[in-house]
């Protein structure tokens, strides 16, 4: 067993080589080619299965959908599905996915802030749970998009609370500016639930709130919470309007490296009970139906990159500092996020292994850009060289789908890995895929 960063069934044979569910990655490369997402199914089912358990309770039971962002594929949906999951979908694509998965459309809840006519279609036609609302022009074209259908379209409104996750209430309303949601503060969220409330073919189901990504305690979620429920309570004086659900989002943080510290899923779903519970008592209005969406706490462990090593060099900083360069046959065409927004990530030879000292390192892509880099610093053997395989962790969120074609580059495939058995789960992308839709 490796340390929680790494898949639940990750483990280092004698000679060094990584093992998944007893799946050797040298094999696996040999098989499969690099780059290659691995995926320990069993990780992502049982954290699912916590993930339910957690947020589950006898009076006040949060539902949980899986946010489908995070890593969609239809194996995943079926394995977050039969884990007793709802999902997330964020397009017509990710839905057409998780309908592929056999998920039934009350298990699903749709959203985006820009869906078009043919997603609210799709959306209605297969009976969705809700479609979260995310402006008064979208809420427009539901209503539309439902009149032609002659159906009643089930709304929750996405409310922006003026919360930034991470930061203090002094400085939260700093997160007014940005795309998503209706503002509570500006008067949009308000003005949606008069609109919603007076059209038949609108029913407004409730609310929904999602302060960010990669949090670590309940703080932004208190204040969140304290925010929707006043904002309920001002719409029960307003309207006598009870909504019947409410959404805290997803956000949930995992370990990408060893200071990260999130909270364990046990003890945020009592705390986020706990704060939506007492908000409600304060308020004086009963407490809906709950539920969260975490993505990236289901899946982001789960997964594992493995590279090949193509170059190494080494480049003097200043004068007191080099660095190693590490370069691998992938990059910022199968992981954007560090050159997106700095993540972090651990990784290490896959394998064998080296009693070599360990130098400064980065290791970096093969695109056409100094940012393309995969992991900014790390401390790597400074005897790694070509033909080495490097296993980058927690690569299960955010990595995949954001994946593009850059420099031409075909997307990795996706392998499942569970009781010693290999699975391949998304094929490999060839240069015939690309060449097909590039018509001349
Ligand atoms: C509305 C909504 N719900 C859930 C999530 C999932 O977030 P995470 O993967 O951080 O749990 C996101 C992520 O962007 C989101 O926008």
């Amino acid at each position: 067993m490796l340390d929680a960063i790494w898949p639940r069934s990750a483990s280092l044979a004698t000679d060094g080589a990584l093992h998944l569910a007893g799946c050797d990655a040298r094999e696996l490369a040999r098989t499969y080619g690099t780059p290659l997402f691995v995926v320990d199914e069993d990780d992502v089912r049982s954290r699912a299965a916590e993930y339910r358990a957690a947020y589950d309770d006898a009076e006040h039971p949060f539902e949980v959908f899986f946010a489908g962002k995070a890593f969609l594929i239809t194996a995943i949906a079926r394995w977050v599905h039969e884990a007793g999951l709802g999902i997330d979908v964020a397009s017509g694509g990710e839905l057409a996915v998780a309908l592929r998965a056999g998920v039934p459309g009350d298990r699903i809840v749709m959203h985006g802030n820009n869906k078009s006519v043919a997603e609210i279609e799709a959306a209605l036609d297969h009976r969705l749970r809700a479609i979260v609302c995310d402006s008064l022009d979208e809420l427009a074209r539901i209503s539309a998009v439902a009149a032609l259908r002659e159906v009643v379209a089930p709304v929750m409104l996405r409310l922006t609370v003026g919360v930034e996750a991470h930061t203090h209430e002094a400085i939260a309303t700093a997160h007014e500016d940005q795309k998503f949601g209706l503002s509570i503060a500006d008067g949009s969220a308000a003005r949606a639930v008069t609109l919603a409330l007076g059209d038949p073919r609108l029913h407004l189901l409730g609310f929904h709130s999602h302060i960010g990504s990669q949090i670590f305690d309940a703080a932004g979620f208190e204040i969140a919470a304290h925010r929707v429920v006043a904002f309920m309570a001002e719409m029960a004086r307003a309207h006598g309007f009870t909504p019947e659900a409410l959404d805290l989002g997803g956000g949930m943080g995992i370990r990408y490296v060893e200071d990260d510290d999130p909270l364990d899923p046990a003890e945020m779903a009592r705390r986020l009970r706990a704060i939506v519970v007492h908000e409600c008592a304060e308020a004086g209005i009963p407490v809906p139906h709950l539920s969260v969406e975490p993505g990236r706490a289901i899946v982001g462990p789960s997964t594992v990159t493995l590279y090949e090593v193509g170059v190494v060099k080494d480049v003097q900083v200043d004068e007191q500092h080099h660095r190693q360069y590490v370069a691998v046959d992938g990059g910022m065409s199968d992981n954007i996020r560090t050159a997106l927004y700095d993540a972090q990530y651990t990784a290490a030879l896959a394998n064998r292994t080296s009693s070599a000292p360990t130098t400064a390192s980065r290791i970096v892509g093969k695109h056409c850009e100094s940012g393309d880099i995969v992991v900014r610093d790390l401390a790597f053997p400074d005897d790694v060289h070509a033909g080495d395989l490097v296993a980058v962790a927690a690569t299960g969120a955010y990595c995949y789908p954001m994946a593009s074609n850059y420099n031409a580059l075909p997307r990795p495939a996706v392998v499942g890995v569970r009781d010693s058995v290999a699975r391949l789960l998304v094929r490999r992308e060839t240069l015939d895929d690309l060449m097909a839709r590039d018509l001349g």
